[in-house]
C-alpha cells in the first residue's frame, strides 16, 4: 500500500500515475476506432468481475489501473467510436479532457460567487459565448445544469409558479383556486416533459400531445384547438413546449407561430433546442431558430452538438427572477457566502442543486481551442456527412428515407417485397440489432407514424466518409442476408 494512511498518494507517485493515465487516455482516443463498439458480455459479468469486498487496507494503484483494462473496459460501449451513430453523438476531445482533469483537481463547488468566483464568472462567460454563438436573445439569463431533462424541470417549475401563484409557499394540494394546469408539446417532443410534470406533482396526463405534420413539426392549428378546448373546460394553459431538433427526426417546430398561440393563453413558452440549438451557429441555418426571441426559456445541450462532453446543458430564461422566485433559499451557514452584493451571481439561487461542479472549465477549453469558426466547420461537416448518407439511401433500391433530413440525423428503412407491415418492422429492427451486434457500427431505431425506422445520428468529430461507408456496407450486407433467409 503506497498511500499515506491518513492522506493522499505521495506526490511523486501521483505524478507518475498521472503521466501513465495521460498515456492511457491518449492511447484510448488515438486507437478507439480499432475497438469493437459494443461489448460481448452478459448482464452481471462486470459486476461479478469486480465484486470482491472493498479492500481493507487499500490496493496498489498499479493493480487498480491494470484492473481498469481487464475488468472495466470489457463492459464499455464506445460512444466515442467514429462509427457510433446512435442517439445524438456526444463527443469527447482533447481540450475537454484537459478541462475535466483540471476541474477534478480543483474540485470546487460553484454554489455561490464567494465559494468559487472563477467557476461562477467563467460559467457566466461561457454561457454568454454560447448565447452569442447560436443567436439566442440578448439579456436572457443563463444557468448550467447537467441535462436538458433537469433544465425543463426548472423551466416548468417557474412556469407553474406563474400559472398558479405562490406554489412555492402554499403548494398545490388542497387548493381550490388551481384548475388543471396543462402543458402542450408535439407528439415528437422529448419524454423529459412528462417526467417534469410528474416531478412537479401536476401529472403526466396534463401533458397534451399535439399532432405533428408530415415533416414531424407541431401542427399549430391542432395546438390552437387543443388550447381552446381546455380553456372551455376551465383548465389553465401553463406552458407550451416547442422543439428545435426533435429526438427522432430533428424536425423543427414553427416556434414563431407557436409563440403567438401560447401568448394568447398567457402560457410560458419553453423552447427545447437541446440538439438543434447548435444549428443557430450557422448563418445559413439561423432561420430554424425564428421565434426563440419570444420564449420564456430556451435550453441547448452543448453536450449534444457543441462538442462539450457530458454533462453540460444550458438553460436561458427571459426573466432571471422567475427562477430565483422558486429556488432562492439561503441556509444559515451560507448567509455570509451569499451576501457579497447585488452584482454577483450565486448559482445556487437558480436551481435545486447546491453543490455544483465546475462544468464551465471544460466548455471554456473547448471553445477556446476550437474557436467559433472551428465549431461551425465541424457542424457543417456533420451536415455534409448526413446528407451524403441520405443520398446513399435515396439512390439504393429497397431503401427509403422516412423523414426529411434537416440536421445531422437520417431516418430510413429497408423494404423487402412480399413482407407485411409487421414483418417489415421486425426486419428493420433486426437489421439494427445485427449491425450493432457486429461491433463495427452502431445505430438506433425509432418509431415514426407507427412504423419502425433505422436512424443514424452524426455528432462525433472523428466520424468520416470512410466510417459511413463501413456502416452502410454493414447495413447492406445484412439486409441481403435477411433477404436470402426469408426468400
Ligand atoms: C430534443 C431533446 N430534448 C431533451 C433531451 C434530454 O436531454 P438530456 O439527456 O440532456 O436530459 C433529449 C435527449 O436526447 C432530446 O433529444
Amino acid at each position: 500500500m503506497s498511500t499515506d494512511p491518513l492522506g493522499d498518494l505521495p506526490a511523486e507517485e501521483m505524478r507518475a500515475h498521472l503521466h501513465r493515465m495521460a498515456d492511457w487516455v491518449a492511447d484510448y482516443r488515438e486507437n478507439i476506432a480499432a475497438r469493437r463498439i459494443v461489448p460481448e458480455i452478459r448482464p452481471g459479468s462486470i459486476r461479478d468481475g469486480v465484486s470482491e469486498a472493498m479492500p481493507k487496507n487499500g490496493d496498489e494503484m498499479e493493480r487498480i489501473i491494470a484492473d481498469l483494462d481487464t475488468a472495466i473496459m470489457p463492459g464499455i460501449v464506445h460512444w466515442g467510436h467514429p462509427a457510433f451513430l446512435g442517439y445524438f453523438g456526444s463527443t469527447s476531445n482533447g481540450p475537454a479532457l484537459l478541462g475535466e482533469m483540471a476541474a477534478a483537481a480543483l474540485n470546487v463547488s460553484a454554489m455561490t460567487w464567494k465559494t468559487s468566483p472563477a467557476a461562477t464568472e467563467l460559467e457566466q462567460v461561457v454561457l454568454e459565448w454560447i448565447r452569442e454563438l447560436v443567436g439566442f436573445p440578448e439579456n436572457f439569463f443563463g444557468v448550467v445544469y447537467d441535462t436538458a431533462s433537469v433544465a425543463v424541470l426548472h423551466a416548468l417549475a417557474a412556469a407553474r409558479e406563474r400559472a398558479a401563484g405562490d406554489v412555492r409557499g402554499r403548494g398545490v394540494i388542497g387548493r381550490d383556486d388551481i384548475p388543471k394546469l396543462r402543458v402542450y408539446a408535439s407528439d415528437q417532443a422529448h419524454s423529459s416533459v412528462d417526467k417534469a410534470m410528474v416531478m412537479l406533482g401536476l401529472g403526466e396526463e396534463n401533458v397534451v400531445r399535439i399532432a405533428s405534420d408530415h415533416g414531424f413539426r407541431m401542427e399549430v392549428a391542432a395546438l390552437r384547438t387543443a388550447m381552446a378546448e381546455d380553456a372551455a373546460h376551465g383548465w389553465r394553459a401553463m406552458a407550451v413546449i416547442a422543439t428545435i431538433g426533435t429526438t427522432s427526426t430533428a424536425s423543427v417546430d414553427p416556434v414563431f407561430e407557436i409563440a403567438e398561440v401560447a401568448r394568447t393563453y398567457g402560457a410560458w413558452l419553453h423552447v427545447d433546442a437541446a440538439y438543434g440549438g447548435a444549428m443557430g451557429a450557422l448563418p445559413e441555418a439561423r432561420w430554424m431558430l425564428r421565434g426563440v426571441e419570444q420564449a420564456d426559456s430556451i435550453v441547448v445541450n452543448p453536450h449534444k452538438w457543441l462538442f462539450v462532453p457530458l454533462d453540460f446543458s444550458a438553460l436561458y430564461v427571459r426573466d432571471r427572477e422567475s427562477l430565483r422566485a422558486v429556488f432562492a433559499n439561503t441556509p444559515e451557514y451560507l448567509r455570509g457566502d451569499a451576501a457579497v452584493g447585488e452584482d454577483v451571481v450565486n448559482y445556487m439561487d437558480y436551481g435545486i442543486q447546491l453543490g455544483r461542479r465546475f462544468r464551465a472549465l471544460k466548455a471554456w477549453m473547448v471553445f477556446r481551442a476550437f474557436g467559433s469558426e472551428g465549431i461551425i466547420s465541424r457542424i457543417r461537416e456533420h451536415l455534409r456527412l448526413a446528407e451524403s448518407f441520405a443520398e446513399r439511401v435515396r439512390r439504393s433500391p429497397g431503401f427509403e428515407l422516412t423523414a426529411p433530413v434537416t440536421m445531422a440525423v437520417v431516418c430510413f428503412r429497408h423494404s423487402l417485397p412480399g413482407m407485411s407491415a409487421a414483418e417489415l418492422d421486425e426486419h428493420n429492427e433486426r437489421l439494427v440489432e445485427r449491425v450493432n451486434a457486429g461491433g463495427e457500427a452502431y445505430l438506433t431505431h425509432t418509431r415514426l407514424r407507427g412504423r419502425t425506422s433505422m436512424r443514424v445520428g452524426i455528432g462525433n468529430i472523428q466520424t468520416t466518409d470512410a466510417h459511413l461507408e463501413q456502416v452502410w456496407g454493414a447495413i447492406n450486407s445484412l439486409a441481403e442476408q435477411q433477404n436470402d433467409t426469408t426468400a
